[in-house]
């Protein structure tokens, strides 16, 4: 049999994985970046549930995730003043995590070790500063021969086997393979978020809590302590739909104009809003790393179309929190059922869109009541939430109310990921 010529699109966290998963398969794997070179900046994110299950299943991946994990005990929720009135903290056993995860690791750093470890294999080769430019199915369905891949920055058309897209909630190949638009099955949240990282300690050296205020119209912001660095920053503005209007439009006007101008719209939402925020937005006009964009979920009918597949945000945005955790299964599930169907794709697409729909679900299902909980919008709302938020940490029933708070925060047994009979 022909060694399958994989393409994937997009070197963050589903793009890497599934690279290395591809080559697992006996594959050979080219994997585009729109960047020039691999993305650092980002906040924290989380493994969990079936992304633990991935990681342990991936050589050294573990101990290389562990080096790296930020050394967070919790995070504090303070007042306006500064004074603290509520502590989530980690659970202590990675099996049964809480909000606040065991594998808490900034983004840069968890796509920097997968980058790492397949960048040298033999059978992998990573381009930055390409994208796709078109896609051409050949058979009538797509689903019997070869696909054709144009190039948008100079690299050579190519044929490949099987086209991967991995770039993200706000996917432009997906609208290429599917025929879409690109914010067709895009389902918005009404919040943005916004990180980056600061030169002034907001904690205290050597405090390993992290501190999270919100303010009035669903304002929030946190800070966590940065070992290599001083402080990482990320705001959350969450402000439900009204009229039918998407309460995200400015945000991704000033998006349309760059990044200065974004910066601007960010303060200014943030300006005068109480606690250390005002300190924070003249260091943000500053952040090298800065890096905001719409939360959206992406729900579509088909992960697939004929030898064109979608892994990560770009097939199932989930919001914060579940997002790396699926595109790790998403990739190890898609490149283990192609194993398993030798020979024969589009069964292996029925059974990656198998195993992962009951998944996608689940871990879709969860945010309903989060923006009400750390976003509430008026000051009655924020006074119920403290209110109600103090007393469960200080009688403890949090730490047993987290464990009920849906698939995102559950434990790593309740998903059994397939294993699957590798090449190599
Ligand atoms: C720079 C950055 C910072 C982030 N910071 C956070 C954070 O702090 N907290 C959080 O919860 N989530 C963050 N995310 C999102 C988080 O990484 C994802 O939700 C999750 O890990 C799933 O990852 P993904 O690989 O599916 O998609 P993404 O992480 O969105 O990665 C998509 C990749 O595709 C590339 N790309 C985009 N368009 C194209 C194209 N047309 N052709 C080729 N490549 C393309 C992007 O540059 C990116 O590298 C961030 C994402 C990025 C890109
Ligand atoms: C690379 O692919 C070739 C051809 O399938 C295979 O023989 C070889 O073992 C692969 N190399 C590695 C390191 O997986």
């Amino acid at each position: 049999m022909p060694q399958l010529r994989v393409l994937i699109v997009g070197a963050s966290i589903a793009g890497p994985t599934a690279a290395y998963w591809f080559a697992r398969a006996g594959a050979k794997v080219t994997v585009i970046e729109r960047f020039p070179h691999l993305r650092t900046n980002g906040q924290n994110i989380d493994i969990r549930t079936v992304g633990v299950t991935v990681m342990r299943r991936m050589s050294g991946l573990e101990e290389a995730v562990r080096a790296k994990t930020i050394p967070l005990a919790g995070i504090g929720f303070v007042r306006s003043n500064g004074r603290p009135y509520g502590i989530i903290s980690t659970t202590g056993d990675p099996d049964q995590q809480s909000l606040v995860s065991e594998y808490e690791i900034y983004r840069g750093d968890l796509s920097r070790i997968l980058y790492d470890r397949t960048a040298s294999h033999p059978n992998i080769t990573y381009i930055f500063g390409e994208q796709v430019a078109s896609i051409q199915q050949h058979g009538e369905k797509g689903e019997d021969s070869s696909v054709m891949v144009e190039f948008a920055n100079g690299s050579p058309a190519a044929e490949f086997d099987l086209v991967v897209g991995c770039d993200g909630a706000t996917s432009r190949t997906r609208a290429i393979g599917l025929g879409v638009g690109v914010r067709d099955h895009l389902v918005p949240t009404g919040s943005w978020a916004a990180y980056f990282s600061i030169k002034q300690d907001l904690l205290g050296a050597g405090d390993n809590i992290g501190k999270a205020y919100n303010a009035v119209d669903g304002r929030f912001i946190a800070a966590a302590p940065d070992p290599w660095g001083v402080n990482r920053v990320v705001m959350i503005k969450h402000q439900p739909p009204t009229h039918g209007r998407d309460a995200t439009e400015s945000f991704r006007e000033a998006m349309k104009q760059g990044e200065d101008t974004l910066k601007k719209f960010v303060a200014q939402t943030y300006r005068g809003a109480g606690w250390k925020c005002d300190e924070v937005i003249q260091d943000m006009m500053k952040a090298e790393d800065f890096y905001a964009s719409e939360i959206v979920h992406v729900k579509l009918p088909h992960l697939s179309k004929g030898r064109f597949v979608l892994v990560g945000d770009a097939g199932y945005a989930a919001s914060t929190g579940t997002g790396t955790s699926l595109a790790m299964a998403g990739a190890y599930v898609l490149a283990g059922e192609v194993c398993k169907h030798k020979g024969d794709l589009a069964g292996a697409l029925r059974g990656y869109e198998d195993v992962m729909r009951p998944l996608i679900d689940d871990m879709q299902k969860v945010p309903r009541f989060l923006p009400a909980i750390f976003t509430p919008q008026t000051a009655w709302g924020l006074w119920l939430r403290n209110t109600v938020f103090a007393f469960l940490c200080w009688s403890g029933i949090l730490e047993l109310t987290q464990r009920f708070f849906a698939g995102s925060f559950a434990n790593t047994d309740r998903y059994q990921l397939p294993e699957y009979a590798w090449e190599e």
